[in-house]
């Protein structure tokens, strides 16, 4: 799904991401964890293609950068990220929003078949949604807005889905939601591949397997849940004592001291 070989990203003389050597395959979902300005949100725009890495390979969906179209791999990949909803037309229905996923526009320009049209519809009922037609985005909730632009970044079936920091500024219930529909598209056989960027543990729902936590724009280590959110893991990755409690197979995170 994604390999990266030794990509650095430097800017001026500071390292944003320095030596990051990854592989994530089919068949595994992949939490992105690391405080506030650790390189994550670089890492997802070098995958996208919106950032070249200084040094490094970067393959994505078996194609290597820079021998293939980037706008036709980026039709692959659902990437959901506040930078993209600020964009949104705030007087667009909630269906037309999910539908211009279809075309990765801003805005619906093109006219949707009736097979597109269907899907939409199909995803907002699954996902309990289907309140939400005929409502302008403005007048959403915050998690409403989420659900909309996770809906959205399903519609062109892609085959890795990129979620960054989705639960950001969402309220406790509006958060659960919006991670209940997550881990429901793990249970789905046409769901993408998951990639979910995160700093706080709790949101790490069952249907993730794997980790990467990063570290000052450096991997600090990678491999399988378990092994990694663990209080051993995390004493060490944020140099503070910490209390890991565990309830229905989510976990928990306290600092100590
Ligand atoms: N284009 C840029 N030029 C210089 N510094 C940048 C640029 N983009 C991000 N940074 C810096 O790189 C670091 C990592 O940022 P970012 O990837 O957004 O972190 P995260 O998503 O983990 O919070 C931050 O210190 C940020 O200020
Ligand atoms: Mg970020």
């Amino acid at each position: 799904m994604i390999s990266l070989e030794n990509v650095s990203c430097r800017r001026e003389d500071k390292y944003l991401l320095q030596n990051i050597t990854w592989d994530m395959n089919a068949g595994e979902n992949w939490v992105l964890f690391g405080l506030n300005g650790s390189g994550k949100t670089t890492l997802l725009n070098i995958i996208c293609g919106y950032l070249w890495p200084t040094t490094g390979k970067v393959t994505v969906l078996g194609k290597v950068f820079g021998t293939y179209p980037l706008y036709e791999l980026r039709k692959r990949i659902g990437f959901v990220s506040s930078a993209i909803d600020k964009r949104l037309p705030d007087y667009d229905y909630a269906e037309n929003i999910v539908l211009s996923g279809k075309y990765a526009s801003i805005g619906l320009y093109e006219n949707p078949d009736d097979a597109d049209i269907d899907y939409a519809l199909t995803l907002m009922e699954r996902f309990h949604c289907s309140k939400l037609i005929h409502r302008t985005f403005e007048t959403l909730s915050q998690g409403e807005k989420q659900k909309v632009m996770i809906m959205r970044a399903l519609m062109a079936k892609p085959d890795l889905l990129i979620l960054d920091e989705p639960c950001i500024g969402l309220d406790v219930l509006a958060r659960e939601q919006v991670l209940e529909l997550i881990n429901a598209l793990g249970n789905d056989l046409e769901t993408p591949t998951l990639l979910y960027v995160t700093h706080h543990i709790e949101e790490i729902m069952p249907v993730f397997s794997h980790a990467l936590l990063l570290r000052n724009g450096q991997l600090y280590s990678k491999g399988p849940i378990e092994s990694l959110i663990n209080e051993q893991t995390l004493t060490d990755f944020l140099q503070r004592n910490v209390k890991i409690d565990e309830l229905n197979q989510r976990k928990y995170l306290k600092i100590l001291d």
